[in-house]
């Protein structure tokens, strides 16, 4: 399979993420379903639909639902549909996404923020592919590969009882995990590069590449925001842009909040140099552990949900 036969073409230059390439590659020849875990703005969407576009499904629906974006009732409908007097609203029939992706593939994304109540609908959906609709009795059944995706910390969902667990379990048969901009620079100047390539089309300005000066900028950038972040930036370097080179004075980016990947200690003041250390040590210990942040937490000798703040605390 090539990673650019899917809907968009996809950027792939550090080892994090062709090795991720490479298990999505196999496992979109299977139905099982598969969870993408990673911050806002990685990509879990573009490689959803990678899954989709490599598998026996690619000729059928890929269905994207938000599940964060309406409220439990609403959801209810959009996911499962309805039928005409269920609700007051409810003037005819609706199809529900499930259906609209027989056969094909559904990405429920921002799972983490579905209803108790809809999370026992859907692991029904899991393991019969059966449902009802909102306001019927009759049981329809669907072939539906299910994908979900989420920015969370869903294990902390699962401990604070937010989550469901048996849902988390089937779920969680392919995690797949993409790791932040920051913790994969090689990626940066091959997705700048591609940014600034398309808006440059668009924009009909010619730009021949960046100084070296805003190269090592954005490759030092902390990135919080991730790949979206990146595009959004180069987007605007693109219209305020005057040079065929893109300099350092047309990116925008937040100050002074660099990677400091390289267990540089900046200055002399004393809390930022242990906060350096401790996002160094415990990014080896992560790494240790392929980023199983309970085994992580374990050796570290600290509470898991210790373990979760410190790495969204130091950026880790
Ligand atoms: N490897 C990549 N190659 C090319 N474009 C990418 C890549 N990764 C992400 N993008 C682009 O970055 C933007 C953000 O990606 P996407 O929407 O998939 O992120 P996300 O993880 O789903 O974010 P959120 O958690 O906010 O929903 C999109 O415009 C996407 O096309
Ligand atoms: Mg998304």
């Amino acid at each position: 399979m090539n990673p650019n036969d899917g809907y968009q073409k996809i950027i792939a230059k550090s080892p994090a993420i062709l090795e991720q390439i490479e298990i999505i590659e196999r496992v979109a020849k299977t139905d099982s379903s598969v969870l993408i875990l990673g911050e806002s703005g990685v990509g879990k969407e573009v490689f959803a639909g990678l899954i989709h576009s490599g598998s026996r499904r690619a000729g059928a629906p890929f269905i994207k639902v938000n599940c964060a974006a309406l409220p439990e009732g609403l959801l209810e409908s959009e996911l499962f549909g309805h039928v005409k007097g269920a609700f007051t609203n409810a003037v005819s029939n609706r199809q529900g996404r499930f259906e609209m992706a027989d056969g094909g593939t559904i990405l429920l994304d921002e799972i983490g923020d579905i209803p108790l109540p809809l999370q026992a609908k859907i692991l029904r959906v899991i393991q019969e592919r059966k449902f009802e609709k909102v306001g019927s009795d009759i049981t329809v059944t669907v072939d539906v590969r299910i994908i979900a995706a989420t920015n969370k910390d869903i294990e902390e969902l699962v401990q604070t009882g937010k989550f469901r667990a048996d849902l988390y379990y089937r779920l969680n048969v392919f995690p797949i995990f993409i790791p932040p901009l920051r913790r994969r620079p090689e990626d940066i100047p091959e997705l700048a590069r591609f940014f600034l390539d398309n808006y440059a089309r668009q924009g009909q300005k010619e730009f021949e590449g960046f100084t070296e000066d805003a190269l090592s900028a954005l490759i030092s950038y902390s990135w919080p925001g991730n790949v979206r972040e990146l595009q959004n930036c180069i987007e605007r370097a693109c219209v305020i842009g005057r040079n065929k080179l893109v300099g350092k004075e047309d990116l925008f980016m937040k100050q002074g909040d660099f990677a400091g990947t390289d267990g540089q200690i900046p200055g002399r003041n004393l809390k930022k140099a242990v906060n350096v250390f401790k996002a160094n040590f415990i990014r080896k210990v992560l790494e240790e552990n392929g980023w199983n942040q309970t085994e992580a937490a374990r050796v570290l000798a600290i509470q898991r949900t210790y373990l979760s703040k410190l790495i969204r605390e130091l950026g880790i």
